[in-house]
């Protein structure tokens, strides 16, 4: 594994992250995502919708709008419970999470957020300002995360608005719909991938935790008194796709939360956490919610949210356990864990070695030549026989070496090149296997084929 520093670099010079706005000096937290990244996110989610939606029956899609009525959120309990613990500084003004200065003054990983105990423990410890090192602190006060805006031209109460925390509650509030348009039995899950945004005071770490990001959220409904056996059978769901995208094992464990961690909704959750340079961190949540989410939309909309249970003849609210996962944090674990530097003929190799599936570029053409008409009309062909089938790119833009390398530090997992043995005597072209640097030459006919034998999209 490198350290961010040089993720980051590479990110922004092949053109997978760039930061938001740049050319305005940027806007703190946003990031851009170039044409490597967007393929690379947008695989990401078909392979976790193939792998819990389109191969299962038990699973059904939404995309569900990112503003809602305010009363969901008051509802789900986000208005008066979706909050941070903040302090200021006196002296200085600056504002801090109160559980974050205590977290680095005692090294901890978690410190509960409930703001008597944060107070008391702010003074027993003699907590000093980070930016000024006075040790005058305004009292804890809960600041919530949810970004608020208004619908329409009348910036008023009445027209306030907020910007989705979760995409957890589209779901909730689409339960009838689902149950009476696709008729799912028991238990069954909703899918939903979208964008999700909270204001937090301490995001960062590249795009590891950011104030706009995107959500792979399922919420998997099931008969009461059966959710920890389904609670445990998704964790085991979440390993298996989170390895099959080339995480590797030891990098990954799974925390449970303490009591005082758990959000207002859940009575049990446990993180999968990567081991990132700079520590464990959250990669994604599987939380169990219990039938809260159901029962207080129920209440306030007065609409019931209810499944029919045709073997017992009852209405029941079901149980829910909640797999949540962070698309560009998950991205950016991938980027750690395939990023190799080895040393090759005494110069510096550096090669993401993605799984095949999530490689952006499948097959890059290189012809030899760029001035040769016959190598590039040959190329050419090459190119038109298989991009509509794989993500290809044409390169002739350097040296061979260069362009391998180049290639490498992508993850492409194949190079085609094409030179003069190609165009004179055998139609043959030679390709590269990115991981093991060896060479075969393959008839131009059989490329096709080839490679469908070879790249399994899924
Ligand atoms: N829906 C769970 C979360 O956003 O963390």
């Amino acid at each position: 594994m490198t350290d961010l520093k040089t993720l980051v670099s590479l990110a922004k010079r092949r053109g997978f992250v760039f930061q938001g706005s740049e050319i305005y000096g940027g806007l703190s937290n946003t990031w851009d995502f170039g044409p490597l990244g967007v393929s690379l996110k947008n695989t990401i989610k078909n392979l976790f919708w193939h792998k819990m939606v389109t191969t299962r029956q038990d699973m059904f899609g939404l995309d569900s709008a990112i503003l809602m009525n305010p009363r969901v959120w008051e509802a789900s309990g986000h208005l008066g419970n979706f909050t941070d613990p903040l302090v200021d500084c006196k002296n200085c003004k600056e504002r801090f999470r109160a559980d974050d200065l205590l977290e680095q003054k005692l090294q901890k990983d978690k410190i509960p957020a409930e703001a008597e105990l944060l107070n008391k423990m702010l003074k027993e410890m003699n907590i000093t300002c980070p930016s000024c090192g006075a040790s005058d602190f305004t009292e804890v006060r809960r600041f919530n995360l949810m970004f608020k805006t208004f619908a329409g031209v009348v910036e008023d109460k009445a027209n306030e608005i907020y910007l989705r925390p979760e995409t957890a509650q589209g779901i909730f509030v689409n339960f009838n719909n689902i149950v009476n348009s696709s008729r799912p039995k028991l238990p069954f899950g909703i899918a939903q991938i979208g964008k999700s945004f909270r204001n937090e005071i301490t995001p960062g770490n590249f795009i590891f935790r950011t104030r706009e990001f995107e959500q792979m959220e399922i919420e998997y409904f099931v008969f009461p008194g059966t959710e920890n056996q389904y609670f445990d059978s998704w964790i085991n769901e979440f390993m298996n796709f989170l390895t099959s995208l080339g995480i590797s094992k030891e990098n990954l464990r799974i925390r449970e939360h303490s009591k005082e961690e758990l959000s207002h909704y859940s009575n049990r959750t446990c993180d999968i956490e990567y081991n990132f340079p700079w520590g464990w961190g959250e990669l994604m949540g599987i939380a169990s919610r219990t039938d809260y989410d159901l029962k207080r939309h129920s209440e306030y909309s007065g609409v019931e949210l209810k499944y029919f249970d045709p073997y017992t003849n009852t209405h029941i609210t079901p149980y829910v356990i909640e797999p949540s996962c962070g698309v560009e944090r998950l991205l950016l674990a991938i980027m750690f864990d395939c990023y190799y530097e080895e040393t090759v003929k005494d110069e510096k190799r550096v090669v993401l070695r993605f799984p095949i599936n999530l490689s952006p570029i499948k097959v890059a053409i290189l012809p030899l030549k760029k001035n040769e008409p016959r190598i590039v009309e040959k190329a050419k062909e090459i190119f038109k026989i298989i991009s509509p089938y794989f993500a290809v790119q044409y390169d002739d833009t350097g040296s061979i070496g260069k362009l391998y390398r180049r290639q490498d530090e992508i993850g492409t997992p194949f190079c085609v090149t094409i030179d003069f043995q190609t165009v004179e005597q055998d139609d043959t072209v030679t390709v590269r296997d990115r991981d093991s640097m060896q060479q075969e030459r393959i008839k131009v006919g059989e490329l096709l084929n080839y490679f469908k034998n070879k790249i399994n999209l899924f």
